[in-house]
């Protein structure tokens, strides 16, 4: 539930970029996924899905299909919602 979502700060998502077969998460709209398990399936390829990893992905995202619900496909991997670095060391 939303109770048990973490606050992401950028500098905790810049550091799950997937290096070393590590988890990549990505944030879009303000929500921060695991993409991890979905890096095969992405039908643009994972090459393409990679390059928001460790960032927010929302403009690249909005560029090439923002007609794709992002939300409902990875509801399962939600890890947190983004906040600035300030507000995660509260
Ligand atoms: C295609 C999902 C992120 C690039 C697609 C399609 C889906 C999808 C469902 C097929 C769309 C269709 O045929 O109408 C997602 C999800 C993402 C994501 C759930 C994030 C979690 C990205 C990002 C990029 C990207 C960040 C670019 C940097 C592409 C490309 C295609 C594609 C190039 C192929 C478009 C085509 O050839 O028609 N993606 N995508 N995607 N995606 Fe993504």
């Amino acid at each position: 539930g939303v109770a048990s979502l973490i606050r992401v700060p950028p500098s905790l998502l810049k550091h799950n970029n997937g290096r070393k077969g590590k988890p990549a998460w990505s944030s879009y709209q303000g929500k921060v996924y695991n993409i991890t398990p979905y890096l095969p399936f992405h039908p643009g390829g994972e090459g393409e899905l990679r390059r928001a990893a460790g960032k927010d992905g929302t403009k690249l995202f909005m560029e090439v299909h923002p007609w794709v619900n992002w939300d409902s496909m990875l509801s399962q991997t939600v890890v947190g919602i983004l906040v600035s670095e300030t507000q995660a060391s509260q």
